[in-house]
């Protein structure tokens, strides 16, 4: 049964819900409010332990709401802070890291003051965009209204780079005059699925990948290599064949279709190579300010150390630049090829080498070879057994790099139950305009 009630919002889900409570003690989450909002929210849904709330009307704004930037930012899911300004986010954010680390880790700490980027629009290196065909052929490319897999059609997106922003639409226009089969769910005869294009923030190069099930798309190379003399920027444009009907994005194997397979990009003056599929972190400018962070927390005497789920070698290899001894460990095989490319490009091979593998697996036998370990886990969180690893063999600095403050505190509350104390939590906005938050933090035994 509907019922319509008014809720005062105290907090931020981190998926940047207003949350709040009825006169009962019920939990109740609203899209689009904010903290301090009061609004009349009709219940839409109750689930087992909390309610799912529509706003009807609000009753009052928070000081920090604004018209948002982007005009699709009330329907598209990628994006759920647009309402809230620049400065509202970074304190939410913030919150949000004080609400996790008491609430899942039981941990009273007061974290750094989040370090705010430069430019909260414009900042994205990289976007993975669904495509799908009209009945009447039209081809629409987007990212997923909240909660669902309907695509949001669009042709700008504000927080990507203005220089991949620009290739969105005529992209879309070459795709659908090609009328090639696009089948993102896999529920015909197979096609196109993704559009993903990358740029070398420092760099300007840009790698243009399709994903599909399939390669059978007559024109393609030409395509490609149209593309290539269009836009001088673009150094390589790729086929990604992904015939598996799951949520992984990327296929296992990707060929050339005119120029590169990997674009060029300097990461804290380093020399990289990066390509279609293996992480690298969105926003550039952001990540590099971690590195002196790690550099500083490895001081004193943290001479060697083991940089766990490395990707292609970011931190390592600057890192590595500063005097460490550093041995990376990484699940994806392309991602390690490119690692050991990227370290002999900087000639650092001697202090940086790459172990292929799951971090479980690799890591318990390093233990006793390092003072340090840095782990920058995907948003799940660290193993089982890579929490017990580092709970039995304790080396005397940890740093945690993490994108998911749920998954940081759970690991903390455990790491911080054995044998180690926390020296900070260092928030950091990788991601503005989104719910996510970026935190270091850094432990000692
Ligand atoms: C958040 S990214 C961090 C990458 C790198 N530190 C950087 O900043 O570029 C997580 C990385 O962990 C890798 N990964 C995921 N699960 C893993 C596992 N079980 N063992 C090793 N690496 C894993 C992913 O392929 C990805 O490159």
């Amino acid at each position: 049964m509907e019922q319509t009630c008014d809720v005062t919002i105290t907090g931020l889900s981190h998926d940047g819900q207003g949350v709040g409570r009825l006169s009962d003690g019920q939990v109740v989450f609203v899209p689009d409010l904010l903290p301090g909002e009061r609004a009349r929210v009709r219940i839409v849904h109750r689930a087992r332990r909390h309610l799912i709330g529509q706003c009807e009307q609000r009753l009052s704004d928070n000081d920090h709401r604004r018209r948002p930037p982007c005009i699709l930012a009330d329907h598209c899911g990628g994006c759920a802070l647009q309402h809230l300004d620049h400065q509202g986010q970074l304190a939410s954010k913030h919150d949000m890291v004080v609400q996790a680390l008491g609430r899942i880790g039981t941990i009273r700490s007061s974290p750094d003051a989040i370090l705010a980027a430069a430019s909260e629009l414009g900042y994205r290196n990289r976007a993975v965009i669904p495509l799908e065909r009209t009945a009447d052929g039209l081809l629409r490319a987007g990212f997923y209204r909240r909660g669902s897999h309907q695509i949001v059609n669009m042709n700008r997106c504000p927080v990507l780079d203005p220089r991949l922003d620009a290739l969105i639409e005529p992209i879309k226009r070459d795709l659908e005059q090609a009328d090639w089969p696009v089948d993102r769910h896999l529920s015909g005869e197979g096609g196109l699925r993704h559009l993903a294009l990358r740029i070398g923030h420092h760099s300007g190069e840009i790698l243009i990948t399709l994903i599909a099930s399939h390669d059978r798309f007559d024109g393609l190379p030409e395509l490609a290599h149209h593309w290539l003399e269009r836009w001088p920027a673009v150094v390589g444009v790729v086929l990604n064949l992904q015939p598996k009907p799951t949520n992984t994005l990327f296929g296992a194997h990707t060929r050339p279709l005119a120029g590169r397979e990997w674009l060029s990009e300097r990461f804290c003056n380093l020399q990289f190579q990066l390509g279609c599929d293996s992480f690298f972190q969105v926003n550039t400018p952001q990540a590099e300010r971690v590195v002196p962070l790690l550099l500083e927390a490895l001081q004193p005497g943290a001479a060697t150390l083991v940089d766990a789920y490395c990707g292609v070698g970011a931190f390592s290899l600057p890192l590595a630049a500063a005097g460490h001894q550093v041995i990376g460990l990484e699940l994806q095989s392309a991602a390690v090829s490119l690692a050991r490319c990227n370290a002999q490009l900087n000639n650092l091979s001697a202090r940086a080498s790459f172990q292929e593998g799951p971090v479980a697996e690799h890591l318990e036998a390093l233990l006793p070879q390092v003072d340090a370990v840095l782990v920058d886990p995907p948003r799940k969180g660290l193993e089982a057994a890579v929490r017990e690893a580092l709970i039995q063999r304790p080396v005397s600095r940890l740093l945690y790099l993490s994108c998911d403050p749920a998954t940081l505190a759970r690991d903390l509350g455990a790491l911080l139950a054995g044998p180690y104390a926390l020296q900070r939590v260092q928030p950091i906005d990788f991601f503005p305009n989104t719910s996510h938050v970026e935190c270091m933090a850094v432990l000692s035994s």
